[in-house]
């Protein structure tokens, strides 16, 4: 199945259809905008190698990824895109033969140096996986807290439990039986309550991998304005095999061919008129 094929969610929500992305800027008529300071990157991504072996996945990837904004991460199945969501928490280092090079920051601060601790660095830099992985012993409620004793993090965990669950647009589906197992869950539900889990532990950056794509179309329309939602607070990464989600869900694109990082920049610019001619020929369907 091609992206084109994919799922067409009922557009009901802020999200833009890639037709539409190329609106016209309109000028005021009392003169220009004032000139805002550009905010400092949340993410910072300098020179970055990943290889798994000798395997040289991931080949100098530079980006940096502005506070409280989406970036969708595209490309043909193989490309380094995963690989690439994985060095942004150190989750690529737990892979046997597995090592990465480069610089990454968040907030200006050095990820890979041997100063941070991985468990506080993941923290702060929540993932979410392609199928939903809820603890399968644990109820509910538990899975949405496991993070926070993980962490040893104090406060009222019910009270958490029922923020993060409203943050994720479950509560109103569950909060009746919380105490019941997470498996219980439809698969977009579970996908929501691992949301709610990653969301607990207060992160500052969600990566999301393929976060949708083994849910129905209802399910990913949830997830795809939950993630509106999200990024007025969050600076997300998304990785994503179906262009039109990208289009709708992202400030920026990043194709990724065969482990380079071939173009980044707006995604109007990126589905409307890219650089390269990869990006051209991938996002048109002549290849994928
Ligand atoms: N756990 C792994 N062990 C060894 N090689 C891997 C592993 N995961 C990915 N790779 C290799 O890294 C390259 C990039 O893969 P990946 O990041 O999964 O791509 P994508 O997510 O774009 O499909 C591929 O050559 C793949 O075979
Ligand atoms: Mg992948």
């Amino acid at each position: 199945m091609n992206a084109a094929q994919e799922i067409s969610p009922v557009n009901s929500s802020p999200r833009r259809p890639v037709d539409s992305l190329d609106t016209p800027v309109r000028v005021s008529p009392e003169g220009p905008a004032p000139v805002v300071a550009a905010e400092p990157p949340k993410l910072t991504v300098k020179n970055l190698d990943a290889w798994y072996g000798s395997n040289h996945a991931l080949h100098g990837v530079n980006l940096t990824v502005p506070p409280r904004s989406v970036m969708a991460a595209i490309g043909p199945s193989g490309c380094g895109k995963s690989t690439f969501l994985r060095c942004l928490n150190r989750m690529h280092e737990l892979i046997p033969g597995a090592r990465a090079e480069g610089t990454l920051l968040i907030d200006g601060q050095d990820l890979l140096s041997r100063d941070v601790d991985p468990v506080t660095l993941r923290r702060r830099v929540g993932m979410v996986f392609q199928r939903p992985n809820p603890f399968p012993t644990m109820s509910i409620r538990d899975n949405v807290a496991a993070g926070l004793k993980l962490n040893g993090i104090p406060g009222n965990h019910h009270e958490i439990v029922e923020r993060t669950l409203r943050q994720s647009a479950l509560w109103d589906e569950v909060k009746d039986r919380l105490d019941a197992s997470a498996l219980s869950l439809s698969g977009g539900q579970q996908q929501r309550l691992c949301i709610a889990r990653a969301l607990a532990v207060q992160p500052e950056v969600l990566l999301m991998d393929e976060p949708a794509s083994a849910l129905d179309p209802i399910a990913t329309a949830k997830i795809e304005d939950l993630i509106h939602e999200l990024k007025e607070r969050y600076t997300i990464v998304i990785v994503t095999h179906n262009m039109q989600q990208a289009g709708r869900v992202s400030d920026q694109t990043a194709f990724f061919y065969m482990g380079d990082l071939i173009e980044v920049g707006p995604t109007e610019k990126i589905f409307t008129n890219p650089s390269e001619k990869r990006t051209e020929d991938y996002v048109t369907g002549k290849f994928g």
